[in-house]
């Protein structure tokens, strides 16, 4: 192991600090943008329904009972109860001009995390690989197959992500940020998907259903599973969430 200060991670933060000199001068980075959102236009689509439950779990039980989940119950999610996950962690929840704002905060409002979905038990669901398009509110079906198992194994044999019900998987499509924020924005990145988790962990919380993060996994794996480049487009992070067993 490299001593600290001669580690990759350590030299990108250094590399990385805002300078109050050098801040001025800097140019903008020569990295072209791309599409604000993305949708897989022939994907067969699943509506999913914007009926919430009105009582639920306050916030300061929720958090005072959260802990990391690793045992699932054989049982059902329903459809109702994935939806308010995803509107939890990556909903429309209000608009300036043509900015869409979520429910969970982006830096510079970019939004570089797309949610993808490795549903094993969805009641109405068949198991699959799904993709959320955040702007129509619905699931795009990307492969038909029971996801669980091929996950886990990328996840370095974690058994658990093979029982849950559902794992929702975070990529990020690093140009979205890094065309303004160059090399800094790849720290701006990490954080969005943090608070994405975080807003997906207190949701199930409020559904009464728990859940584990997950960033030990063989990354160009689970892109293999979800048909992602692992250049433009990458796994950071996810989570499997279920019912407690
Ligand atoms: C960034 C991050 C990555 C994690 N990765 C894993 C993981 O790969 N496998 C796992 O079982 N738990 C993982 N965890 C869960 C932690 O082990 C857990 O949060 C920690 O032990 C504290 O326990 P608690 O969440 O129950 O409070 C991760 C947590 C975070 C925040």
């Amino acid at each position: 192991m490299p001593e600290l200060r001669e580690s990759l991670g350590y030299r990108y933060l250094q590399a990385t600090k805002f300078d109050r000199e050098e801040r001025g001068g800097q140019l903008p980075p020569a990295i072209q943008r791309t599409e604000r959102c993305k949708t897989y236009p022939k994907a067969e689509v699943v509506e999913l329904p914007r009926v919430w439950p009105k009582e639920g779990a306050d916030l300061l039980s929720i958090l005072q009972h959260r802990r990391s989940v690793r045992s699932f119950a054989e049982a059902d999610i329903s459809l109702q109860e994935l939806a308010l996950l995803l509107w939890g962690s990556q909903g429309i929840s209000g608009q300036a001009g043509s900015f869409l704002f979520r429910t969970a905060p982006s830096a510079g409002a970019l939004y570089p995390i797309e949610t993808y979905l490795a549903i094993q038990r969805v009641a109405g669901l068949a198991p699959g690989i799904y993709h959320f398009d955040v702007q129509g509110f619905r699931l795009e079906r990307l492969a038909e197959m029971v996801p669980g198992p091929p996950l886990a194994e990328a996840c370095l044999g974690q058994g658990f992500i093979a029982q849950a019900p559902v794992n929702v998987i975070w990529t990020a499509i690093f140009r979205r940020n890094m065309a303004k924020y160059g090399h800094r924005g790849l720290r701006y990145i990490m954080l969005d998907a943090g608070h994405i988790c975080g807003n997906l962990l207190s949701t199930a919380g409020f559904l009464g259903l728990s859940g584990c993060p997950v960033a030990a996994f063989f990354d160009d794996e689970v892109n293999g599973l979800l048909g992602v480049d692992g250049q433009e487009e990458s796994v950071v992070y996810l989570a499997s969430i279920g019912r407690k067993g």
